[in-house]
């Protein structure tokens, strides 16, 4: 299908242009949820070093869990939107708590979680529990509105229940973790929002925009 062919060439070109980061040669959800927290309003570079200072002064949940708060948001210093420090130090303390210290093992319950949304909890599922949930930012967005010519207007409230069922029918099965991480660096570091280097990429044979000369027009954004 043509949803398949999509998905096999994103991962072919994710297997000689991965990004090397830390979090991706580990399972761990406690890892997992970490650099995700950190990434969510945080560029990889700025985030890198605060995840190792996170993972080697908190090597578990516990050790969060029981680490002073002042602790935590010393070590969150630079980073901004303290919330996301304050609530990472309370699931901490849920999870060792209510939880026996075991980390919830699927989409819904990692949902609930204090400040993990559908894309945190996607992350966290595709890769720690190999859950096919589709991540959808974006980079995912552009992705997708560029190769299927999807001219919804991506501010609009619709835009992000569209992305995300078309995402969600797309990721494969048996590597949904692989393809999250694909789409990401694919629209990280070659379908970039500004020229974009075409010549270069694998998929633009049958890349709408790129056939239909509709590079810069797509994904379609409505300034309010
Ligand atoms: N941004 C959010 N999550 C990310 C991840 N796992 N890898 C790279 N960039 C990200």
């Amino acid at each position: 299908s043509e949803f398949q062919a999509f998905s096999h060439q994103i991962l072919f070109w994710y297997r000689s242009n991965p990004r090397d980061l830390p979090w991706r040669g580990t399972q761990d959800p406690y890892k997992i949820w970490l650099s995700e927290i950190i990434l969510q309003q945080t560029r990889v570079a700025q985030g890198l070093p605060y995840y190792y200072k996170f993972v080697n002064q908190y090597p578990t949940v516990k050790d969060l869990a029981l680490a002073p708060q002042e602790e935590v948001l010393r070590l969150w210093q630079g980073l901004g939107y303290y919330s996301r420090a304050r609530n990472l130090h309370s699931c901490a303390i849920y999870i060792y708590k209510e939880l026996d210290g075991k980390f919830p093992t699927s989409y819904e319950g990692l949902l609930k979680l204090k400040g993990v949304g559908s894309y945190t909890a996607s992350a966290i599922a595709s890769f720690a529990f190999g859950e096919a949930k589709a991540v959808v930012d974006g980079n995912v967005f552009r992705v997708l509105a560029r190769y299927f010519g999807i001219e919804t207007d991506i501010a609009s409230s619709k835009a992000k229940k569209e992305f995300e069922s078309l995402a969600n029918k797309i990721i494969p099965q048996d590597e949904p973790g692989e393809f999250n991480q694909a789409i990401m660096d694919f629209g990280s570091r070659q379908c970039v929002p500004l020229n974009p280097d075409c010549e270069s990429c694998p998929l633009s044979g049958s890349c709408f925009a790129k056939q239909q000369n509709m590079v810069k027009e797509l994904p379609v954004k409505i300034n309010k």
